[in-house]
């Protein structure tokens, strides 16, 4: 067996790891034998060598063997799916589809993030709900999935504690932008989650981690590669992240928007995705025929009601008191009278006439991430009620002096600066120029 050193080594020159190689670094880790320089060492190796697909496909798999793997009631077996998104601006799909899915009979340990550069956490959207917990042992996981079928939660100590250890080191020696790196880290947790099926949403664009549609579909190939390796049914949606998914940015303005169309309906793109996800899921567990019939029965859950009464029993099961989370999901809800409402808002108007081409969802982000939206470093609270709300659809004709973005903030209030910023977001053109684009650009279907 080779030593460390020699493994950077090998990496460095640009040779293949073989399995045992790959097992001894994750052992190393796990036991912590590995110095931290070395471990530093071998990610950037690893950084400018690369790692083929079986390479990539094998430290997924001792990724995820380095903890626990859970384990599931034997009669839940082909039921067990996820999703998971590589990060955007107003996705709240998860807060839609986690219920939606529960309603069509699977069942969903969803183990979610918090917000990671300009992008949101649906953790950090869900703790905007009074009482909500994130932080449930896999016994309480394993009671909710029976009692609702569905939860969302944050990852527990136990699953791939290899991954907590790389994660903290790729974030401190210039190596999380790594394809092979990202795709072990995402699929380990998955894997360890024992799932029949898991779709990704992997976006690309303006927004995006990956602003490239070429880099997204190589991230997405290994991804549905590695998923699949662990002999989880897995695909890939590719997903255009420029403006905003749906209306709002901000966490608890994203918890009202996904209660909205819990009730009513949304924005026809979030719509859109949250029917694709779920349509290919429902068909990779064959609890639907096929796609087109999977997006049919994910639209009826939403449409019928069903998926807000699972979100009901997910936020009770998680800690919601049973008035609040009944209030939360009646039909007149004034929602501010439960969830914290920012202590001002700012309405910003059009400058002149035209039609809503689009928004940079990237300059909307990033600065109700510095009006406290987000962190700039880990383990800050977040400011739950500061965010903003698009008053007007896509497409939309607008007259000068229209309001067209509701900002909602405490402290601190927006600069002038960042005023311009969020005005220069704003795109407008003629009725001629306007074609609408599909948020899903391609469909990657299990290897
Ligand atoms: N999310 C993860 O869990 N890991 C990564 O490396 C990137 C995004």
């Amino acid at each position: 067996m080779l030593s460390i050193p020699d493994l950077i080594k090998k990496k460095r020159d640009g040779a293949k790891l073989s399995e045992g190689d790959i097992k001894a670094f994750v052992e190393a880790l796990t036991s912590g034998s590995i110095q931290d320089c070395q471990t530093g060492a071998m990610l950037m190796a690893i950084w400018q060598r690369g790692m083929d697909t079986r390479e990539t496909a094998t430290l997924t798999k001792e990724m995820m063997l380095s903890g626990e793997v859970m384990s599931w009631p034997r009669e839940w077996a082909g039921l067990l799916v996820d999703k998971h998104s590589t990060g955007g601006v107003g996705d709240k799909v998860s807060l839609v589809l986690a219920p939606a899915l529960a309603a069509c009979a699977c069942k969903v340990p969803m183990i979610s993030g918090r917000g990671l550069a300009h992008t949101g956490g649906t953790l950090d959207k869900l703790e905007s709900i009074p009482g909500f917990s994130v932080h449930q042992s896999a016994q309480q996981v394993r009671a909710i999935l029976s009692s609702v079928g569905c939860c969302i939660v944050g990852q527990t100590e136990t699953l791939v504690p290899a991954d907590r250890i790389l994660y903290a080191t790729r974030d401190i020696t210039g190596t999380v932008d790594s394809l092979p790196l990202i795709t072990a880290s995402i699929i380990s947790k998955k894997g360890a989650e024992s799932l029949t099926a898991l779709v990704l949403d992997v976006k690309f664009g303006r927004a995006a981690l990956f602003k490239d549609l070429r880099d997204a579909k190589e991230l997405a190939r290994l991804l549905v590669n590695a998923g699949n390796e662990l002999g989880m049914r897995t695909g890939a949606v590719l997903s255009r992240m420029d403006g905003v998914i749906g209306r709002s940015v901000g966490n608890v303005l994203e918890v009202i928007e996904a209660l909205d169309v819990l009730k009513t309906g949304g924005r026809p793109d979030l719509m859109e995705l949250v029917a694709t996800l779920g349509g290919l899921l429902l068909a990779m567990t064959g609890l639907a025929a096929d796609q087109s019939e999977g997006r049919r029965k994910i639209s009826q859950a939403v449409s019928g009601g069903a998926a807000l009464l699972k979100f009901q029993a997910m936020m009770e099961a998680q800690g919601v008191a049973k008035e609040t989370a009944r209030a939360l999901c009646s039909a007149h809800t004034d929602y501010f009278t439960i969830l914290r409402k920012a202590k001002h808002q700012l309405d910003l108007s059009a400058s002149h006439d035209g039609v809503l081409m689009d928004v940079d969802g990237l300059v909307l982000a990033e600065v109700v991430h510095k009006l406290g939206a987000g962190r700039s470093k880990a383990g800050q609270p977040v400011n739950h009620s500061v965010g903003a709300e698009l008053l007007l659809s896509l497409g939309q004709k607008i007259t000068k002096g229209t309001p067209w973005l509701r900002v909602h903030y405490e402290e601190p209030a927006p600069s002038p600066d960042q005023i311009e910023r969020l005005q220069s977001a704003l795109v407008l053109g003629s009725v001629a120029d306007w074609k609408k684009q599909s948020l899903v650009q391609e469909v990657m279907l299990p290897v």
